[in-house]
């Protein structure tokens, strides 16, 4: 078992020490958010001291902070050398890392979900993905990726959720309309999409694709639909969004 700090207890840090600590790690957290961490330490018995002490007592550092606050926070910080460090944190590069972190050389870059905690959580990787693949796998897949270009465009992929959700509220809240049952509309359009996806094969390229033609054949009602958001332009409207988030991550 590992010895496993986390600088910043927030959104993204508590599921994942959540999940850490039912494997058996030994946990500690930084106090902010004092909400979280006092609710980590009274159910999980995780260690709560200050961002040193953290690094300090710990051998694999997760840093979750705010990007636009991290350097700041971390250059007043001494790593050690033999530590390894996992940066969930969008737009801070490795580079950025390396003079923040030394003399620590050990780094991965990932992009967690809250869902971590439960299990299914794909796990872009950029950099020591073996040390990912030992805390998160099998539970969570750890997708490897050749570069930071391509672990931006996977943070841009994962934007995808909050537009596929506003999607599927504006098709809820249509429902709705149609049927004067908000609750019943938005149990149906959640576990409509949610059913399709869990018994669906991730398995290779091109079942994205299979699945939709298998829906979407000659004179179906899925076929207007296809074609109707390919016309209104939604699948250029995707792209052009995807291309404008991942270059905001460059700059
Ligand atoms: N949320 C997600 O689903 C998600 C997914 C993938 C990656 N990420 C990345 O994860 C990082 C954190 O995101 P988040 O959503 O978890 O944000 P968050 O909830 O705001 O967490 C940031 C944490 O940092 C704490 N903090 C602020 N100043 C600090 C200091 N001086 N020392 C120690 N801790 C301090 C904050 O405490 P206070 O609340 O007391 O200010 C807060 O608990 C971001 O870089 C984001 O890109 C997030």
């Amino acid at each position: 078992m590992s010895r496993i700090g986390f600088i910043g207890t927030g959104h993204i840090a508590a599921p994942m020490v959540r999940f850490l600590a039912a494997k058996g790690h030994d946990i500690a957290v930084t106090e902010r958010n004092k909400r979280i961490s006092a609710d980590l330490k009274a159910d999980l018995d995780v260690t709560v001291g200050s961002p040193q002490t953290v690094i300090d007592t710990t051998d694999i550092v997760f840093l979750c902070l705010r990007p636009q606050m991290a350097p700041n926070i971390l250059e007043l910080l001494t790593f050690r050398p033999d530590q390894k460090i996992v940066s969930v944190m969008a737009a801070i590069s490795t580079d950025q890392l390396c003079s923040l972190c030394a003399p620590a050389s050990d780094f991965v870059r990932t992009i967690p979900l809250g869902f971590i905690q439960q299990g299914g959580c794909p796990l872009a990787a950029f950099g020591d993905d073996a040390l990912l693949a030992d805390l998160f796998e099998p539970e969570n897949p750890v997708v490897r990726v050749a570069d930071e270009a391509a672990l931006n465009a996977h943070f841009a992929v994962c934007a995808m959720i909050p537009g596929i959700l506003d999607l599927m509220a504006t098709g809820s809240d249509w429902l709705t309309q149609k049927t004067g049952d908000a609750d019943a509309a938005e149990f149906y359009t959640t576990q409509l999409l949610s059913g399709f996806l869990a018994t669906m094969p991730a398995d290779r390229e091109g079942r994205l694709a299979e699945e939709r033609d298998a829906l979407a054949t000659e004179g179906t009602l899925s076929l207007q639909m296809t074609q109707a958001l390919k016309a209104g332009k939604a699948h250029a409207a995707l792209l052009a969004a995807l291309t404008k988030i991942c270059k905001r991550l460059e700059t």
